[in-house]
């Protein structure tokens, strides 16, 4: 079996956090979708470290890591991230496997991906500019490069091919931008690329399973931003909800077990799009304060507001979530009252559905408010210490998405986990 670990709202909830700690009870930790779009953060005796494309397994000795057939591939990245991870695990490459089917990101994609968020001016995705959207829009459009391919003769003749019909594209923008200064760093890391253990990831993950390893599936992102029923056109171009894990991966549905679902006790959303609970105030500048919300990936700060369970309920449905996990709890000690939204207002009257369009449906949240909590949660040290009014809220929350929390996080740590009894 094959369990799954995704983000609930709109990325950063702390995936790497915790998977880098649950990573102690798994054989083997598969990323199966994005790129070097995400960023995720962990501790690791003190040091932090930003995990883009390898999976946050890799600081438990025991642990294999799989970046899936899902996964888009900047070598570039993928090797500085190496460069990074080897003096600390000197053995990370005997415990590293890339899928032969994993689609790489070309410097021209890179290019596309900034040429189209200039043209679209206040419009504009926010995107992490690191090539993702034409790499999967080539890949859909199958005409992508695959890490299988840098291992044949004509690889160069299939980027020349596909840089060129880049090219092409690339005159119809105004924005202008020196692609060329990354081919060299490409190639080069093409070139280590191919010393990589490449293998075929359904198989590879077929044999461990049929071996009775224990497997978890790492998503990036958040459900709110999956291609199909995030906030279009405000998503990244992948499906980031647990469907993500057959196609991403090449395994069955029927050996999908738990799904780890989580979210941060308040909200955050990094780039445009709508953010019904969004607070452009005082509160959200102290929530970003408080929560160090600053893109792991891209420095910039991050939108801050209250939890949204409509929004949260509509992803727990989306993925089947056995097992929420709650992250950043601490970060709320100071507030008082804390929100959460339980539904929308808009024209016609209240609704606990996400609509079709948030982006130009006007909806206004509805709060249940709770009093601050009466005593800091970053330094309880089991379920027991926590306060009160906080365990209220975890089960008003519980309640309302009809799951259990099984973890709440409470700090930046390793070991600043929470196990609910
Ligand atoms: P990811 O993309 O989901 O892995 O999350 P990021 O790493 O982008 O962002 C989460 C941030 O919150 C990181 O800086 C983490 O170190 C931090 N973090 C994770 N869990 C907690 C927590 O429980 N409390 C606090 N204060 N910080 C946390
Ligand atoms: P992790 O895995 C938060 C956002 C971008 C932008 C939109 C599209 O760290 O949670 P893209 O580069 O994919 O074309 O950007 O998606 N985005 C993320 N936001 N966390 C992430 O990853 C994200 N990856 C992409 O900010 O709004
Ligand atoms: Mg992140």
């Amino acid at each position: 079996m094959i369990d799954v670990l995704l983000g609930l709202q709109w990325g950063d909830e702390g995936k790497g956090k915790i998977v880098d700690y649950l990573a102690s009870k798994y054989d083997i930790i598969a990323r199966f979708q994005g790129g070097p779009n995400a960023g995720h953060t962990l501790y690791v005796d003190g040091k932090k470290i930003v995990l883009h494309t390898i999976p946050s397994g890799v600081f438990q000795d025991h642990c294999l890591n799989l970046i899936g057939n899902g996964v888009v591939i900047d070598p570039v990245t993928l090797l500085k991230e190496i460069e990074n991870i080897l003096p600390l695990k000197a053995d990370m490459l005997k415990r590293l496997f890339i899928s032969s089917r994993a689609h790489l990101i070309l410097p021209t994609h890179r290019a596309l991906d900034a040429a189209s968020e200039a043209s679209k001016g206040s419009e504009k995705i926010g995107s992490t500019l690191k090539g993702i959207g034409p790499a999967y829009m080539d890949k859909t459009g199958r005409n992508g490069l695959r890490v299988g391919d840098i291992l044949s003769k004509d690889f160069q003749d299939k980027y020349d091919k596909l840089t060129r019909k880049h090219l092409e594209i690339l005159g119809q923008y105004e924005h202008t931008i020196d692609w060329k200064q990354w081919e060299k760093p490409f190639f080069e890391s093409v070139e280590y690329l191919r010393t990589l253990q490449i293998v075929n990831g359904e198989y590879w993950l077929d044999k461990h399973i049929r071996n009775g390893k224990n497997i978890l599936a790492e998503g990036a992102q958040g459900s709110m931003l999956d291609i199909d029923f995030g906030t279009y056109p405000f998503v990244t171009s992948s499906n980031t909800i647990a469907a993500g894990v057959c196609n991403g991966l090449g395994v069955a549905p029927s050996r999908i077990g738990e799904v780890y679902g989580i979210s941060k006790a308040y909200c955050t959303r990094v780039g445009g799009g709508p953010f019904p609970t969004e607070l452009n105030d005082e509160t959200g500048e102290a929530l970003r304060k408080a929560g160090n919300e600053f893109g792991a990936t891209t420095g910039r700060p991050r939108r801050c507001g209250w939890i949204d369970l409509v929004a949260l309920r509509y992803a727990v449905m989306l993925s089947g979530v056995t097992k929420l996990i709650l992250t950043k709890a601490d970060v709320l000690d100071s507030f008082d009252p804390v929100k959460v939204a339980i539904a929308y207002k808009d024209g016609s009257g209240e609704t606990n559905e996400l609509p079709y369009d948030l982006c130009s449906t006007d909806v206004e949240p509805v709060y249940k408010v709770f009093k601050g909590w009466e005593k800091p949660i970053s330094e309880c040290k089991n379920y027991e210490e926590l306060p009160q009014v906080f365990k209220d809220y975890c089960h008003f929350v519980e309640k309302y998405l009809e799951i259990q929390i099984a973890y709440i996080s409470n700090g930046t740590g390793r070991e600043q986990l929470l196990m609910i009894p």
